[in-house]
């Protein structure tokens, strides 16, 4: 392998370096062991991955580590109907990789390509007791200096019953050119 990785768009130098990247076919499986290695987060089919890894590359990111494991990851969209908001699926940091600022880096990656350029707005689903995401998301509002709002948005009762409710969070607007 070339140093640093041809398709590294971030590096996060140190003892053991870290490159962040667009996903791409060969990602899905990575994915997928990745996600479910990281509870609370449901886990998707690797079909799902797959998708995500090839139609929505652009809006989704990986963090791999020298050898070219997957050790952090972030999916996400565009909304149709509101082309100046991300919507954050899922981002998920493998445990010996946390508490590194990574989680926060894969996202901002992802809003800082070009073609993000018109985004202001950050959305994403968070259960009530996941501290972590909290956190980081009251991190990441901190940073880009915007305004956090929260709301219930899916009930633990149109989740089935079997998972709790999911807050939406909304982050906005921000400046992407000063993130
Ligand atoms: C949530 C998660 C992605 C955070 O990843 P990470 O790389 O360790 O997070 P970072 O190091 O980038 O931390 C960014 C900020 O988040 C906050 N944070 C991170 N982990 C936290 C924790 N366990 N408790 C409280 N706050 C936390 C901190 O404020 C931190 O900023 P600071 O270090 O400047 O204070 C990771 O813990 C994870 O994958 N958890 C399981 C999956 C999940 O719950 N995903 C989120 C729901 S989609």
């Amino acid at each position: 392998m070339t140093y640093p990785p041809a398709t590294a768009e971030s590096i996060i130098e140190g003892e053991t370096p870290i490159f962040i990247r667009p996903p791409n076919t060969d990602d899905g499986w990575g994915i997928y062991e990745l996600v479910k290695a990281c509870p609370p987060l449901d886990v998707n089919s690797a079909y799902a991955y797959l998708l995500l890894a090839t139609q929505f590359r652009d809006r989704c990111a990986v963090a791999t580590d020298i050898e070219g494991e997957i050790v952090g990851f972030v999916s996400g969209y565009v909304k149709a109907n509101s082309p100046d908001t991300y919507f954050l699926w899922q981002v998920a940091v493998g445990k010996k990789a946390r508490g590194t600022g990574l989680s926060r880096r894969l996202v901002e990656a992802v809003l800082k390509r070009p073609h993000q350029a018109d985004v202001r707005h950050l959305e994403t689903t968070i259960t009530p007791d996941n501290e972590a995401s909290w956190g980081l998301f009251k991190r990441l509002a901190e940073r880009w200096k915007a305004p956090l709002n929260s709301r219930e948005y899916f009930s633990e009762e149109q989740l089935g019953g079997e998972h709790d409710p999911e807050n939406l969070v909304r982050i906005g607007p921000f400046d992407p050119t000063q993130i």
